[in-house]
């Protein structure tokens, strides 16, 4: 009888307890190791935006991934509610991105027309009908309705402790410190605690995940790209949908929040909120929504987005060692492609594909020969 393959997940943020839930559904003995608290990483700290129409993609094999990933959420948050008993706070009012002036209304137009994408035009009448908190003298917006947003600790924690109720093994509080390799194959990670014997593990680390390779004499260039939001708090709603614009978004959450985001401060691995970041998202949201400037501050944070060089995440195997994977790097939108990202490498470590997407663009070994060459660092 062939015995159960173990597998650790090092990275208790949403792309490690995504693939943890989907592991551990399909039966296989799963750990997660986080060396602090679920979300305390890049995940804890995002908008929560499922935009898969309304980010840019680096890649259209990325945009198709982004697609089916947010389209998979609905039945999906409903599903680890019901498991977890943890509701990760969807809202399905959809996004707006308004123009302020007619240039801006023709370009916003015409890249709905070109997009082809969902989406529709409100005309300024049915916008301030619809929302009438923001300013006035807008000519109109795009409207998304299949763009939905969710409280992001929340999936995090639904996902990981959903994998718990399926069986997964979950470490907090304990780092990974090294991957124990022999014959080219992985033997078991060593962690702060305890020495985990495993034939597979993925490292899904955020923007740090490349420390625990460089012993191995791999690579997986990640830079982190800073990014601070502020919450403020008003009397009554101010906004039903999302509003994405290009020099902001301005998300609503319950409580009658709204999440102001977001700088992108590329290399920037501090953590403090700077006065200058607050000072700039405020009176950019008030631009849009006047009625801000008397709301109650309630706090501001800041987040490390993992990005690639090319921007792609890495999602796959190494070659040179057996059992070992990685899926991080998801950069903007790992909380959206957190539910496909799962199911890709679920298959992949089983030795299937997943039909619809292909892999090859987001190898984790893409820029291991450039390493080699001396063309990276
Ligand atoms: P992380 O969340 O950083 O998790 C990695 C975890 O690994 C951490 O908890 C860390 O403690 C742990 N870890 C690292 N090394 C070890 C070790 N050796 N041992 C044990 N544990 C270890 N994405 C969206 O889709 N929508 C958004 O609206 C959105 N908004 C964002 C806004 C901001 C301001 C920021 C900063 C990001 C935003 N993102 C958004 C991007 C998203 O947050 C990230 O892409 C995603 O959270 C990455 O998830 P992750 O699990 O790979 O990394
Ligand atoms: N996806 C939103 C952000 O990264 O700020």
């Amino acid at each position: 009888m062939s015995r159960q393959r173990e597998v650790v997940i090092i990275g208790g943020g949403v792309i490690g307890s995504s693939l943890g839930y989907q592991l551990a559904k399909q039966g296989k003995k799963v750990t997660i190791v986080e060396q602090s608290d679920l979300a305390s990483g890049a995940s804890g700290a995002a908008a929560g935006m499922l935009a898969a129409d309304c980010e840019q993609f680096e890649h259209p094999e990325l945009q198709t991934m982004a697609k089916m990933s947010r389209d998979l959420f609905p039945a999906l948050i409903h599903e680890l509610r019901k498991i977890s008993g943890i509701d990760a706070g969807l809202n399905q009012q959809g996004f707006l991105t308004p123009a302020r002036d007619k240039q801006e209304a023709e370009n916003l137009q015409a890249e709905l027309l070109a997009a082809g994408t969902g989406g529709e035009w409100w005309t300024p009448e049915k916008l301030s009908q619809a929302e009438p908190a923001l300013t006035e003298g807008l000519t109109g917006a795009i409207y998304r309705s299949d763009e939905i947003q969710v409280i992001p600790s929340k999936l995090t924690e639904a996902f990981a402790y959903s994998a718990q109720a399926e069986g997964a093994v979950l470490l907090r509080q304990t780092e990974a410190t090294s991957i124990q390799v022999q014959d080219k194959r992985v033997q078991g990670v060593q962690t702060s605690g305890v020495f985990l014997r495993c034939d597979q593990v993925v490292l899904a680390g955020g923007w740090r995940t490349e420390q625990l390779l460089q012993p191995l004499g791999l690579t997986l260039p990640l830079e982190p790209v800073k990014g601070e939001i502020v919450e403020v708090r008003t009397r009554v709603p101010l906004l039903q949908a999302t509003l994405y614009a290009k020099s902001i978004y301005i998300v609503p959450k319950p409580g009658n929040r709204l999440w102001i985001g977001a700088t992108s401060i590329p290399g920037d691995s501090s953590e403090g909120v700077s006065a200058d970041s607050i000072v700039r998202l405020l009176s950019e949201a008030a631009k849009w929504i006047p009625e801000i400037r008397n709301a109650q501050f309630e706090r501001a944070w800041a987040g490390h987005r993992p990005k690639s060089p090319d921007g792609l995440p890495y999602l796959g195997g190494f070659q040179e060692i057996q059992g070992l994977f990685a899926a991080a790097g998801h950069y903007r939108n790992g909380i959206l492609l957190s539910a496909m990202t799962a199911r890709l490498l679920a298959s992949e470590m089983e030795g299937t594909t997943t039909p619809g997407i292909n892999l090859v663009p987001f190898r984790p070994d893409r820029f291991q020969h450039q390493l080699e060459g001396g063309l990276i660092r």
